[in-house]
């Protein structure tokens, strides 16, 4: 990312809110099904060994980079990864996703939880974050990335995807203390993992805590916001963080407080509201809805004015979706939304 001792990355300028001669844009789940060979390579492979073989996790992470023009790569994994290392039986079905085959829900359960140690027991992701480094040779950065504890409590307490995440909610109401070290466990596996792909070359970490708008700001507050914070203060690195989560409109100002350099919303938020409630001194990623590019080019590219017109040009905005790109959205329609976010910053 050095040239003539400069840093030329748009992405890691505007993660540090410095100016930047265009808007960066990355998409969550650009490594994925609406890509034409990436599901190519998932008739020959089951996903998990997609995950876990580094030459085809870093393949897949690559697929989507000169296709769409994008200024940043994610790796390629899942924010469920770390929980088979300590000691939970995950498998992915066909149409049902995610399966927890032993989901903890006992005090007794939760103790046996395994600590990790993410080099020794996550060495696919690590090997692949460095081959991915090797290939793109600093033209663009590469994001890490890891489930928040709270996200990754429901995934493993229902066992699958959930709408009411009845159980977590009765573990949190009925036994605090055990809702809590469930929490503490989740969190150094975290720290460790996220550590770990920072130190294979990651140059930014990205934190999902998708379902924590589920929550109430209270609930937030008393059984989320200590074990956020506590990741952010505990990375050992200096790398920007990012921190995300869909339905955020009762708890984004918590969220900020838990920490993260820049906050990801979705689109159910006004961006130039959100980002005038965090305050400037945070930068804010957005927040097209991942629909719009089920529609027209004309569309997509009126939907994108509107997104930056509400960032106002201020350093530290990256624009994304509001959450990961649908599998039906054509490859055409992203590679026109990327062009637009890069034609029209730019006019500005
Ligand atoms: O963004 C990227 O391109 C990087 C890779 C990535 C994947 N999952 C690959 C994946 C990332 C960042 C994730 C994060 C993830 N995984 C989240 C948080 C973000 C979000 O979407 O809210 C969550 C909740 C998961 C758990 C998960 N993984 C679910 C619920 C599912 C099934 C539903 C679905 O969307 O397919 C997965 C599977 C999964 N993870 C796929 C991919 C490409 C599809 C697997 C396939 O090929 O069938």
């Amino acid at each position: 990312m050095k040239k003539d001792g400069q840093d030329i990355s748009i992405f890691l300028r505007a993660c540090r809110r410095e100016p930047t001669e265009y808007t960066p844009v990355w998409l969550m789940r650009q490594a994925g099904r609406f890509l034409a060979d990436y599901r190519a390579l998932r008739r020959q492979y089951p996903f998990l060994t997609l995950c876990k073989t580094p030459e085809l996790a870093a393949q897949v992470t690559l697929l989507p980079i000169e296709k769409l023009g994008v200024d940043a790569a994610i790796i390629f994994a899942d924010i469920l990864l770390p929980l088979e290392p300590m000691g939970i039986d995950l498998e992915f079905t066909k149409g049902e996703g995610p399966v927890i085959h032993n989901p903890p829900r006992s005090r007794a359960e939760v103790e046996q939880l395994r600590d990790i140690e993410a080099e020794k027991d996550l060495p696919f992701v690590v090997a692949a974050i460095k081959q991915v480094c090797r290939e793109l040779k600093g033209r663009i950065p590469l994001i890490g990335f890891s489930g928040a504890p709270f996200t990754l409590a429901c995934y493993l307490i229902e066992g699958k995807s959930t709408r009411d995440f009845v159980r977590t909610k009765s573990l949190m109401y009925q036994d605090p203390a055990c809702w809590h070290l469930l929490m503490e466990k989740l969190g150094a596996a975290i720290i460790s993992y996220l550590n770990a792909q920072v130190r294979a070359g990651a140059a930014v970490v990205q934190l999902f805590d998708s379902w924590a708008g589920v929550l109430s700001p209270g609930d937030y507050e008393e059984f989320v916001l200590p074990h956020s914070q506590r990741i952010f203060h505990e990375l050992s690195s200096k790398v920007p963080t990012i921190h995300f989560a869909t339905g955020t409109a009762g708890i984004i100002d918590k969220m900020r407080t838990a920490g993260g350099d820049i906050i990801g919303i979705d689109w159910r938020m006004d961006l130039g509201e959100a980002w005038q409630r965090l305050g400037y001194e945070v930068g804010i990623q957005g927040n097209l809805d991942p629909s719009a590019l089920l529609g027209p080019p004309e569309r997509i590219e009126s939907r994108v004015a509107d997104i930056l017109h509400k960032a106002e040009g201020r350093p530290g905005h990256i624009f994304n979706l509001g959450h990961g790109v649908l599998p039906q959205t054509p490859e055409e329609n992203v590679i026109a939304m990327v062009e637009a976010v890069h034609r029209l910053s730019k006019d500005r």
